[in-house]
């Protein structure tokens, strides 16, 4: 059997340089490596509305953003298969029978939802969907036969949850689902892009991200006021790149042929961060560099949005034949899971025929 490749967002926001790096672009090499017979791309509103309930107007806005944003990184829908979680009904039920297969405390012992627990101030009072989002994450992976599952670090309590259950299920009902492996990131930097203003993570509630549909103007001014180091105050002065997030950006983004394009004075990223440590150049240069190095990335990217933003009903209408064909796919997973959890009444005439017989003994 082929590689399958299921993997998804929470639509609370438009998507950022973060997730560019992290995910969007190695989600587009994975699609044109060949190595995968179906690529699944989920846009989780039910999962969004765990901790967002009482908001469904941010999740229905933001659903056209990330599709928006998937589109213009190039993602292909010829190719990748977009769709909406809570239209594929397939994933609830699947998520109510695998419930019995894991406990309050397994859980309660999971790091991702124990730090979200706290972040979201749930701790003396958790709603039960929340809670319990893992199950239906392992519902959305399984419902696939999902063997590949690209996501970032934080995930991988997810992923060792979700494999638990299906060895749980295919033990206690007979081998149907396929257990999934996640794959990280390999580069260090694109596993966590730093917020502009040098914190560990690029989060909309910090304010410190760089949206891919931001203005050329807005980005500009982000990138000036970026944190560097707080040291480096004259240009004479020696700086630090470690910790220094223009040069993390640098690392993540830059490439030697972009020196002599945008900034010939160097050869090459390692000439520019040895002058910056020696002392003698200023943030400001190195801030331009760094702007045009992402706005270089980001062009194709906001001239496809462009395009797209076009055309809103184009882009609902790809979402919606996604939709489609995600659901008949868990339709044919929950048929076998139903079979084999003795659970397909209707469908199994053999039940009748044995249950007719059963009575007729008795007679
Ligand atoms: N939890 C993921 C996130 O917050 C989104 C997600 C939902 C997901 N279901 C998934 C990721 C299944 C991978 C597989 O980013």
């Amino acid at each position: 059997m082929g590689k399958i490749i299921l993997t998804g967002d929470r639509p609370t926001g438009r998507l950022h340089l973060g997730h560019y790096v992290g995910s969007l672009k190695r989600r587009v090499e994975l699609m044109n490596s060949g190595e995968y017979e179906k690529i699944f791309i989920m846009i989780a509103d039910a999962q969004a509305l765990t901790d967002n309930f009482d908001n469904p107007g941010k999740i229905r806005e933001n659903i056209i953003e990330v599709a928006l944003d998937y589109l213009s990184c190039g993602l292909d829908p010829e190719k990748v298969n977009m769709f909406i979680q809570s239209q594929v009904a397939e994933l609830t039920e699947l998520t109510f029978y695998y419930m019995n297969l894991v406990t309050v405390s397994r859980l309660e012992r999971n790091p991702t939802v124990k730090t979200e627990i706290k972040m979201r101030n749930f701790e003396t009072s958790i709603p039960v969907g929340f809670f319990t989002y893992p199950v239906s994450q392992t519902s959305d992976i399984t419902a696939f036969k999902a063997t590949t599952v690209p996501v970032g670090e934080d995930q991988l309590p997810m992923l060792e949850q979700a494999r638990e259950i299906v060895r749980k299920f295919n033990a206690t009902y007979g081998e149907v689902l396929v257990e999934p492996e996640a794959l990280i990131p390999e580069n260090s930097v694109c596993c966590r892009l730093p917020g502009t203003d040098g914190k560990a993570k690029m989060s909309k509630s910090l304010g410190n991200c760089i949206y891919l549909s931001d203005t050329p103007d807005d980005i500009r001014q982000k990138v000036m006021n970026m944190y560097t180091d707080p040291n480096h105050i004259k240009v004479t002065d020696p700086g630090t790149v470690e910790g220094n997030s223009v040069f993390t950006y640098l690392d993540a983004f830059s490439k030697p042929s972009d020196f002599e394009k945008f900034c010939p004075d160097y050869a090459n990223l390692d000439e520019m961060k040895e002058h910056y440590r020696r002392g003698g150049l200023g943030d400001v240069k190195v801030k331009k560099f760094l702007y045009n190095v992402i706005m270089q990335e980001l062009e194709p990217i906001q001239a496809r949005r462009k395009e797209y933003e076009k055309d809103i009903a184009g882009v609902y209408d790809i979402l919606k034949k996604g939709t489609e064909a995600a659901k008949a796919e868990a339709a044919k997973t929950l048929a076998e899971v139903r079979e084999a959890m003795q659970i397909n009444y209707f469908d199994d005439e053999e039940l009748i025929r044995s249950q007719q017989e059963k009575f007729e003994e008795k007679q």
